[in-house]
C-alpha cells in the first residue's frame, strides 16, 4: 500500500475489507448471518468513502467491486490448463447399474466401487483460479478448452469468495482452480422477471438463460444486480492439498469458504445412490433452486485416474438425469385476465399434462407481443416447460402438427370484465383497463392485500375474495376489517367455526411491519425487495407518504421508475385515504428499520425476566414508539438485554456475547435522552 497515506486510514481500509469479506461469507456461503444488513451497508458505504478518496487503495479483492468494474468492450478469453469436459447421461436406473459395469470392467475388478452423489444444477459452468487464495481469474466453460474471462462478472456473486478462508489447520494453497455452476434460484428468478415485465422488458424464457445472460454482460454492473448465486463441484489443478476422495475435495473447498451444495452424499454405494436419486426427485420442487439430475462420481481420486477420460466426458462419472420438465400439449383457448394494476394478461388454457408430476392446465403468454412472437394460436400443439416453482409456459410451437384450423388470436378492445376500453400506455407492452373501480382489479387488489407477505391472512384465499367481491361485502380493503361473522357464515361452504378462524386472523394480522403494509399497499413497482428497501430508509409511513421525488430518487435501489410511482401513488388523494381508512379500522404499523426521530433508533431490544413498573408488553410497546425493535432472543444483532427479576437464559446468554445488560430505569433514561 501508499506510502504518503495516513496508517490509521490504510488500517481502517483494511479492517473493512476483513470484516466485508467475513460477513459475506457467513450470509452467502454459510446462510448465518452474524450482523443485521444495514450494519453490513454502513461498512461497505463506509470503504466505498474511502476508496474513493484515496484511490492509491483500490485493490483488485475489494469488496467493493461486487457493484461492478468499468464495462469491457469485449471478453478476453483465457485455457483452461486442464479441459472442462462434460458428463455422459443416464435416464434409468438400468443405465445406471450398467456405468458401475463398466467402472468394474475398467478398474478390472469385482470389489465395491463407492461413490459421491451430487444434485446437478442447470446453469452455466465456470472456473475460478485462486493464487495464494486470492481470485484472479474467472472464465466460461466456452468449447471447454478455452472459455471467455469473466472476472469482473464472477466478482459480483456475493457467494463467491475474492479471498479464501484460511482454514485452522490450512494455510491457502498456492494455487487452485475451482469449478462450479453459476445458476439463478427460482424466487430470484421469479423477481427478475416479474421487474424486467414491469418495465417492459422481455423476461427469460427460464433460470438457465437468466442465469446464461446475466454472466455474458460487457459491463458488470449489470451483472452485479442479477441474482446470481454459485455452487462448486471440483476442482482442476489444486497445489499444497492432500487429497485423496472426491468427498476430500468439497471438504477442503468447504473449509477454504468456497460454497458447496448441502445435498451431497458421500461414499455411498451404487444402490444406494439409485435411492437417493428417488428421494431427491421427490424433494425436487422444494428446493430453491432447480435440478435437472443428479451427478454420480466414483469417490476415490487414484481410481478416477486409473479409469481417465474419453475425449468428450470423464468415465468415472454420470449425470442421471430427471424426467423432462417438458411436454406437448393443446391449446384449448386463450383468456384474459386482469390483473391488479389493470394489465391484461393472455392465459392459455391447456389440455392437461403432467409435467414433473404436477398437471399443467395453465400457461401465461404475458403479453400480446409475445403471443404473435411465438406465434400461438388456438388450437395449436405446443411445447410446455415448467421449471420448479415457475409459472408454466409456452416454449414453442410444433408446427407441423398444424392442421389450418387453428384461430389467431387478438386482444379485446375492451375490459373483459367492467367492459371500458382499454388502451396501451406509450412503451408499454401491456394494454389496460383504466377503471379502478373495475371489479377484476379490486379483486385482484385485496387478493395482493392478504396474501402472504403482505397482511397474510389466514383463510381469506382467492376464492373467498372472490365471492366477497361478488356479494358487495368487500369494495375497499378497510372492509375486510369490517367484515362481521354473520356476513362470513352464510357464505357457501363457510360454517361458524371457518368464520371464526378467519375472523382471527384478520384480528392477528393487524399488526404488520411497516415493509410488509407498504408492499400490500399494491403500488406499481414496489414489490418485497423495493418495500423492504422503503421501509429501512423511511421507518415510519408518515415520512414515507410524505418524501420528495428527489428524495425517493436518491434511494441506493430505488431506480426513477419505482420514485416516480411511489411518488405518485401517494401524492394522489384518494390512495391517502385509502390508506387513512386501514390504519383508522386499527391496524397498527410495527416499529422497523430506522427511525429519523426515535431515541432508540435503530436499536434492537431483548427484555427477560419480571419489571417492577410496567409489564413487558408496555415495555415493548415504548421501545417501539421510541423507534427500537424488540426480538424474542438474544443474538449478535441485540444491542441491549433488559432484564427484570428472575431472568431466564437470555442473561446467560447475552453475558456470554457482550451484549450490554441494562435494567428498567436505564431503559426510560435511554428512552428520554437525547430528545
Ligand atoms: S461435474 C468432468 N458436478 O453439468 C465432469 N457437473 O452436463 C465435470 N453440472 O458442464 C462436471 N452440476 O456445468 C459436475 N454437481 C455437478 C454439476 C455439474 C451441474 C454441470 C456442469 C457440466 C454439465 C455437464
Amino acid at each position: 500500500m501508499q506510502k504518503n497515506i495516513d496508517p490509521e486510514v490504510i488500517k481502517r481500509v483494511t479492517q473493512l475489507r476483513e470484516a466485508l469479506h467475513h460477513h459475506s461469507y457467513r450470509y452467502y456461503v454459510l446462510d448465518d448471518p452474524e450482523i443485521s444488513d444495514s450494519e453490513y451497508d454502513r461498512m461497505m458505504q463506509e470503504l466505498i468513502r474511502l476508496e474513493t478518496n484515496y484511490p492509491d487503495l483500490s485493490s483488485p479483492d475489494s469488496p467493493t467491486l461486487r457493484v461492478g468494474a468499468p464495462p469491457l468492450d469485449k471478453f478476453e478469453t483465457i485455457e483452461h490448463s486442464i479441459p472442462m469436459l462434460s458428463l455422459d447421461n443416464g435416464f434409468s436406473d438400468a443405465d445406471i447399474f450398467e456405468f458401475d459395469l463398466r467402472v468394474k470392467r475398467g478398474l478390472d475388478t469385482d470389489d465395491t466401487i463407492f461413490y459421491t452423489a451430487e444434485p446437478k444444477l442447470d446453469g452455466v459452468a465456470v472456473e475460478l483460479v485462486y493464487e495464494n487464495g486470492r481470485l484472479i481469474s474467472a472464465s466460461t466453460r466456452g468449447d471447454g478448452f478455452r472459455g471467455e474471462l469473466i472476472t469482473s462478472n464472477v466478482r459480483t456473486i456475493r457467494s463467491v469468495p475474492m479471498v479464501l478462508e484460511k482454514g485452522k489447520d490450512r494455510k491457502n494453497p498456492s494455487l487452485l482452480e475451482v469449478r462450479g455452476e453459476v445458476f439463478i434460484g427460482k424466487k430470484g428468478f421469479k423477481r427478475l422477471n416479474d421487474s424486467r415485465l414491469d418495465q417492459n422488458l422481455p423476461p427469460f424464457a427460464n433460470p438457465r438463460n437468466a442465469a446464461a445472460g446475466s454472466l455474458r454482460q460487457l459491463d458488470s454492473k449489470v451483472t452485479a444486480k442479477r441474482p446470481l448465486e454459485i455452487f462448486f463441484y471440483g476442482i482442476g489443478r489444486v497445489a499444497d492439498l492432500d487429497l485423496e476422495s472426491h468427498g476430500d475435495t468439497l471438504q477442503a473447498l468447504k473449509e477454504l469458504g468456497i460454497r458447496i451444495n448441502s445435498n451431497i452424499r458421500t461414499k455411498i454405494t451404487i444402490e444406494e445412490a439409485v435411492d437417493y436419486y428417488r428421494d431427491l426427485g421427490e424433494r425436487r420442487n422444494l428446493l430453491p433452486y432447480d435440478i435437472d439430475g443428479m451427478v454420480i462420481k466414483v469417490d476415490s481420486l487414484r481410481l478416477q485416474r486409473l479409469l481417465g477420460a474419453t475425449s468428450r466426458s470423464p468415465r468415472w462419472a454420470i449425470a442421471y438425469k430427471f424426467k423432462a420438465s417438458q411436454e406437448t400439449t393443446q391449446v384449448l383457448d386463450i383468456e384474459v385476465q386482469v390483473g391488479r394494476t389493470g394489465a391484461l394478461t393472455p392465459v392459455a388454457h391447456l389440455f392437461p399434462v403432467k409435467i414433473g408430476g404436477v398437471t399443467v392446465g395453465r400457461a401465461t403468454l404475458h403479453n400480446e407481443d409475445e403471443i404473435r412472437r411465438k406465434d400461438i394460436r388456438i388450437g395449436d400443439t405446443v411445447l410446455v416447460q415448467r421449471a420448479g416453482d415457475v409459472i408454466p409456459e409456452i416454449v414453442k410451437v410444433i408446427t407441423s402438427k398444424r392442421s389450418g384450423e387453428e384461430r389467431i388470436f387478438k386482444m379485446p378492445l375492451n375490459c373483459p370484465v367492467c367492459g371500458s376500453p382499454v388502451i396501451r400506455a406509450q412503451d408499454e407492452a401491456a394494454l389496460r383497463c383504466i377503471d379502478i373501480s373495475c371489479l377484476a382489479q379490486i379483486k385482484q387488489r385485496i387478493k395482493h392485500f392478504a396474501s402472504k407477505g403482505a397482511f397474510d391472512i389466514d383463510g381469506l384465499g382467492d376464492k373467498l375474495v372472490e365471492q366477497l367481491v361478488d356479494k358487495d361485502l368487500l369494495f375497499s380493503y378497510a372492509d375486510i376489517f369490517r367484515l362481521k361473522e354473520d356476513a362470513l357464515k352464510n357464505l357457501e361452504r363457510m360454517g361458524s367455526k371457518s368464520a371464526a378462524n378467519i375472523l382471527s386472523a384478520i384480528e392477528e394480522s393487524k399488526r404488520i411491519t411497516l415493509s410488509r403494509f407498504i408492499y400490500a399497499l399494491g403500488i406499481r413497482h414496489v414489490g418485497d425487495h423495493v418495500a423492504g428497501i422503503l421501509a429501512k430508509t423511511f421507518g415510519r409511513l408518515e415520512i414515507l407518504m410524505s418524501a420528495a421525488p428527489d428524495e425517493l430518487e436518491a434511494i441506493e435501489g430505488v431506480g426513477p421508475v419505482v420514485a416516480e410511482s411511489v411518488g405518485r401513488f401517494f401524492g394522489a388523494d384518494e390512495n391517502r385515504k385509502i390508506v387513512d381508512a386501514i390504519i383508522t379500522s386499527g391496524v397498527q404499523i410495527l416499529g422497523e428499520g430506522v427511525q429519523e426521530e426515535g431515541t432508540l433508533s435503530g436499536k434492537v431490544f431483548v427484555l427477560t425476566g419480571t419489571l417492577a413498573t410496567i409489564t413487558r408488553d408496555e415495555a415493548r410497546k415504548l421501545i417501539e414508539k421510541a423507534g427500537g425493535k424488540v426480538t424474542g432472543s438474544v443474538s449478535r444483532n441485540t444491542d441491549y438485554l433488559v432484564a427484570g427479576a428472575s431472568p431466564g437464559s437470555k442473561l446467560k446468554r447475552a453475558e456470554a456475547l457482550g451484549v450490554d445488560i441494562i435494567d428498567e430505569q436505564t431503559l426510560m433514561k435511554l428512552m428520554i435522552e437525547d430528545r
